[in-house]
């Protein structure tokens, strides 16, 4: 049986209009939908101009949505308007056509194959660490932007980014700046010549010149270097036809965006949450020790590691870097009983769910040790998603755990991240969760293991 649209939908159009775009949505987004959800519960109703959106909270209605009727739903339209920068890339097409690339596209993200990333991830992390100094205070989210998009330059289309990553950082800062403006991305068409989309597009001419040049080199090579670019290159159609340019440059440049900035994010809010819980910390340096003893991490250490893998969930369970998802009706549907109608939006958030005391205990407590035993079998399957599910589940999800893993055994080991008293912590729910104002930190170096144990020695040697 269908009910009634529920009361939390406004009734008025144009005044709803004021209300969302000078109100706590455009502001203050997290705000907003957990408000929300504590107003309305598992169900509210929003409207945009003419535009609805049915608010979900429950996760089995989440996963109705992603994963039960997914084809009843297309991306929704925030995503959909920054097609400008993904073009038909794997995040934003649909259909047949999506399904041919997401074929194309997998084996570069097998297991057997991501396993072979292992090494370059620790060697770009170590060549980061080699400019770091003891007592400099450096942006702990640059630095890992920078580091991500190395490793997933180098990774997937063997390239070394390093003269390229300033400027991409910059252009890519410019795009997620304008994609977080939620009215400009529902209501403003990008053929529309307004200030903020002559930037977009200058910014998206200056990081597709050097995906453009990336792709030129190697179709002149010839070599197949058995990496995702060279899958691509060679993917043929069933008459035989090639990808053009514009189909690589929109997978390249989704892969590139996609695949650094929100690893960048969990990285940036890792180093937060830690430098804040000292407790959490040192549990991780002893698993470090006694794992590594003293050298870099490999891909065989992972799974003894399994502390710093505990300290990733959690740190994306509290900054989710995706901190919300949309889906848009192609389809009749019914979500709770309410109707679902062709060209309606459905939005659920990451953030609150994860957030919820009926899933977690304490829930904005930072706590590793609640991963140790079975939670993730006694919550629902959507009470914790920060890759998404169903068909269109994160590509990348294992590729990033083991990156971030990684990354957190390789510079803990090392360093510790001091925050920098007075710096303001200020999260952005762009299209990704990140720090607004980056994480200033002083790096404090970490004794090697036996040095630090031959000083103890000494100590208590002169203590006797
Ligand atoms: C912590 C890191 C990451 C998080 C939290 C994350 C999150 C997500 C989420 C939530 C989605 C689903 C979006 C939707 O259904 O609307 C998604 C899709 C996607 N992600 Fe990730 N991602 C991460 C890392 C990566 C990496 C490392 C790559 C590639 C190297 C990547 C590539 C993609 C692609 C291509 C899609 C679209 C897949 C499709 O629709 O077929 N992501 N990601």
């Amino acid at each position: 049986m269908s009910r009634a649209l529920p009361a939390s939908f406004p009734p008025g159009p144009p005044s709803r209009l004021r209300h969302w775009s000078a109100g706590p949505l455009g502001n203050d987004p997290l705000g907003f939908f957990t408000a929300l959800t504590r107003r309305y519960g598992d169900v509210a109703g929003l409207q945009l101009l003419n535009f609805r959106t049915i608010y979900i909270n429950h996760p089995d209605l989440i996963e109705d949505v992603l994963v039960n009727h997914a084809r009843r739903y297309t991306k929704g339209r925030v995503l959909r308007a920054n097609r400008r920068v993904f073009g038909e890339g794997l995040l934003t097409s649909e259909g047949d056509f999506w399904l041919r690339q997401r074929r194309l596209a997998q084996p570069a993200f097998h297991r057997a194959r991501i396993a072979a990333y292992a090494a370059t991830m620790v060697e770009y992390t170590e060549r980061l660490l080699q400019g770091w100094r003891h007592g400099e205070e450096r942006d702990a989210h640059q630095e890992m932007m920078r580091l991500t998009l190395q490793i997933v330059g180098k990774t997937l289309f063997d390239a070394d980014v390093e003269r390229d990553a300033q400027d991409v950082g910059k252009s890519l800062e410019l795009l997620l700046e304008i994609g977080a403006d939620f009215r400009r991305a529902i209501f403003i068409p990008e053929w529309l010549p307004t200030p903020s989309n002559f930037r977009a597009r200058r910014a998206v001419r200056q990081i597709e010149s050097i995906l453009y040049r990336i792709i030129a080199e190697r179709r002149a090579s010839g070599s197949d270097k058995g990496d995702l670019l060279s899958m691509l290159l060679e993917a043929q159609d069933e008459d035989g036809s090639r990808m053009t340019d514009k189909q690589l440059r929109d997978e390249t440049i989704t892969l590139f965006l996609a695949g650094h900035e929100t690893t960048a994010n969990t990285m940036a809010w890792t180093w937060w949450l830690m430098a804040q819980n000292p407790a959490v910390e040192a549990k991780l340096h002893a698993e470090l020790d006694a794992v590594l003893a003293g050298r870099a991490p490999s891909l065989e250490d992972l799974p003894k590691l399994a502390y710093a893998g505990h300290v990733i969930t959690e740190s994306m369970r509290l900054y989710p870097p995706a901190w919300g998802m949309a889906r848009l009706a192609i389809e009749e549907h019914e979500i709770a009983g309410y109707p679902v109608r062709k060209g309606m939006g459905i939005a659920f958030s990451q953030w609150v769910v994860h957030r919820d005391p009926r899933w977690y205990d304490q829930p904005e407590t930072f706590r590793p040790e609640r991963w140790e035993g079975d939670l993730l079998k006694r919550i629902p399957r959507f009470a914790y998603f920060p890759f998404g599910g169903g068909p269109r589940q994160c590509i990348g999800n294992s590729f990033a755990l083991m990156e971030a893993t990684l990354i957190l055994a390789t510079v803990a080991r090392k360093f510790r991240l001091k925050l920098v008293h007075g710096h303001p912590i200020v999260p952005l729910a762009s299209i990704t969760l990140r720090p607004r104002h980056g994480i200033r930190v002083t790096l404090e170096s970490r004794a090697p293991v036996h040095a630090r144990s031959s000083a103890q020695g000494l100590q208590s040697a002169v203590a006797d």
